[in-house]
């Protein structure tokens, strides 16, 4: 794809337009509880200013559906920007057209404004044209720096590009193309993807397309047990998807068809569920009890997978190994996200729990890169194109 990056652009005295995903977790006083997605916009922003441009920042937040809903609103999270830049953001919650062109011709070079919630508008999901041209009256240049919503193609980060000249990646969104070109596409081998989570269904498109690209398959997480029940094991009473056993078996059997070494827990912690954590146990994966579930990798396993990790160049990672909320269920991701973090691999984490496991390991600041999208990652894993970055290729 040929996506220009923000770097090629000259900004000094234009409107620099730019998608960023502020769709940020907040508690039921309205105060943000994680402002990553916001500080990871952070060097577009601050290049944007320093470029000399009037930076107008546009995301969603939440689903409102396309209706006004208040305790969706954007003006927390202008409020949090502001701190971050040390600078004031200028709010605008007059509506697009007439009033938000009036509140932004204010705005002199260096300056900053967001836009109430793009999703108040029902013409945004539909990526409507109109909607996209009427945005577009507001930008010189337009910049997309919101991966965790590339999946999607709407009016703010599809029809727009249309009617906007020149249209760029911004520093987030290249670093995401970046690394997922070198870790899926363009890889150092040997390649190795681990995938957990608990459920086969939501992976299986992902599942297919990495066995066209990788060398080894690390399997975790509940989704181990519909393999294991494929390979003719009794899982007990571990989350199993009876009817996705034939998918875990076709997988199973692609993955010798391409010369992928598939590998599955040989050891699993089993306890009665998943509050009892002093119950817990080690079984085999062929002698698991019938009134137990699988909650973690054992040992053994935890070996056998950082053995294939160390001798591996690129690492891809989507999905915990086992039930990690409860910390003493987190011990076989934990462990494999020391030895990805201690290996001189370039590791790729995406995914949302993955990503959240990753952090509570405290190795996150060791991977190579930790994506921001849980679905938009989800999807570059199952091959797609994401409509927002073909929206760019011009
Ligand atoms: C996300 O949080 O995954 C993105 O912001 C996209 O949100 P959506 O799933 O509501 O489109």
């Amino acid at each position: 794809m040929a996506v220009k990056y923000l770097k090629s652009l000259e900004l000094r005295g234009k409107r620099a337009f730019i998608r960023v995903d502020f769709n940020v977790p907040y508690d039921k006083s309205m105060s943000i509880t994680d402002d990553t997605r916001i500080t990871a916009t952070l060097p577009t922003i601050r290049h944007c200013i320093d470029g000399g441009a009037k930076v107008i920042l546009v995301s969603h937040l939440g689903r409102p559906d396309g209706k006004v809903v208040p305790k969706m609103s954007l003006a927390p999270v202008a409020e949090r920007l502001s701190g971050l830049l040390g600078r004031t953001v200028l709010f605008v919650d007059k509506p697009i057209g007439a009033g938000a062109a009036e509140m932004l011709a204010g705005l002199k070079d260096g300056d900053v404004a967001l836009l109430e919630n793009i999703r108040f508008y029902p013409e945004e999901e539909k990526n409507d044209r109109e909607f996209g041209k009427k945005l577009a009256e507001l930008a010189d240049v337009y910049i997309n720096d919101a991966f965790a919503t590339a999946h999607r193609g709407h009016a703010s980060n599809e029809a727009i590009t249309h009617f906007v000249k020149e249209c760029a990646a911004g520093f987030l969104l290249e670093n995401e193309i970046e690394y997922f070109r070198k870790a899926m596409l363009d890889p150092t081998r040997p390649t190795t993807a681990i995938i957990g989570g608990v459920k086969i269904s939501s992976k299986i498109d992902a599942l297919k397309n990495i066995l066209g690209r990788v060398d080894n398959l690390i399997i975790g997480g509940g989704m181990a047990y519909t393999f294991l029940k494929a390979k003719g094991y009794d899982v007990g009473k571990s989350i199993l998807e009876a009817d996705h056993v034939p998918t875990a078996k076709a997988i199973i059997d692609l993955a010798i068809k391409n010369k992928v070494n598939l590998v599955l827990p040989v050891d699993i912690v089993v306890a009665p569920d998943l509050d009892s954590a002093d119950k817990m146990s080690l079984a085999r994966f062929d002698a698991m009890p019938s009134d137990l579930e699988g909650v973690d990798i054992g040992p053994e396993s935890i070996g056998l997978y950082s053995d294939i990790i160390r001798k591996s160049k690129t690492v891809v990672w989507n999905g915990p190994l086992g039930a990690f909320e409860n910390p003493a269920f987190a011990v076989g991701t934990n462990a494999i996200a020391k030895i990805v973090a201690e290996s001189d691999c370039l590791s790729v984490i995406g995914g949302g729990d993955s990503v959240s496991a990753i952090h509570q390991s405290g190795y996150a600041d060791k991977m190579s890169y930790i994506s921001t999208g849980g679905g938009a990652f989800l999807e570059l894993l199952e091959g797609k194109t994401l409509p927002a970055i073909a929206a760019l290729d011009k």
